[in-house]
């Protein structure tokens, strides 16, 4: 049984939550308030997830979500990530999150960013370009006509195998962009972002984003 530790359970938190246990996996949720907050959603989700807090749902997960507010990433923990997968799903709003002058500027990546703070984890970047609500909606079996594809990247090839199985299991096809460095392709705004696309299609709005927006 793998286990999926993921911090953060708000839309998407959530919705990977329900699809992650309706596949067999084990999940163990966090939030910044605290497990007991998150004990309606733990009965839905029912007994292959349990509450925790962040170092606990770190520490319990094979592999790990995080899906907090970009301004919040400094505060995921680091120790119980270490040599672990992570998922990145943050995309930045410097309406919510402030600026941060290195991704305003082109020179820096959301995953990027996480990656630097997680320095003994394999971040990749994952489900940052899909609406919530379509994690659970959207997925058709593999082989599907025009299945909807979705992006990852990382600087860790076994990271982005794990996210193409994952997707796979999810309901999609997967464009691999490669290294956190070129991860922007598919940040906020880009021409693949929260647009419904088949493979080709994403590969071709990939190659066409523009650095900065
Ligand atoms: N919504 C979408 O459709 C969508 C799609 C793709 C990507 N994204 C990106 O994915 C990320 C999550 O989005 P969302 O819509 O799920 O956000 P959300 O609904 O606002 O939920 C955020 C979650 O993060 C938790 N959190 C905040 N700070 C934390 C911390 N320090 N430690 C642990 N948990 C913390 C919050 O817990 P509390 O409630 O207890 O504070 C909440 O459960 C964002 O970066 C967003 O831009 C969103």
């Amino acid at each position: 049984m793998t286990t999926i530790g993921i911090i953060g359970a708000g839309h998407i938190g959530s919705q990977v939550a329900r699809k992650a246990v309706q596949l067999g996996y084990d999940v163990v949720i966090s939030n910044s308030r605290g497990p007991e907050t998150l004990a309606e959603l733990v009965t839905e989700l029912g007994p292959h997830a349990r509450a925790a807090t962040p170092a606990e749902a770190a520490a319990a997960g094979d592999f790990a979500v995080v899906t907090v507010p970009l301004k919040s990433y400094k505060n995921i923990p680091v120790e119980p990530l270490a040599d672990k997968i992570v998922i990145d799903t943050n995309n930045y709003y410097f309406e919510r999150d402030g600026h941060i002058p290195e991704l305003d500027k082109g020179e820096a990546t959301t995953a990027g960013l996480l990656q630097e703070h997680l320095p003994t984890s394999k971040v990749a970047k994952g489900f940052n370009h899909i609406y919530a609500a379509q994690i659970t909606s959207d997925g058709t079996p593999p082989g599907t006509e025009n299945r909807r594809a979705l992006a990852t990247a990382s600087d860790f090839p076994e990271a982005a195998e794990l996210v193409t199985k994952l997707y796979d299991e999810f309901g999609f096809d997967t464009v691999n962009i490669g290294p956190l460095n070129e991860s922007w392709r598919v940040e906020r705004d880009r021409p693949a972002y929260a647009v419904r696309q088949n493979a080709a299609e994403l590969k071709d709005n990939l190659a066409k984003a523009p650095r900065t927006i």
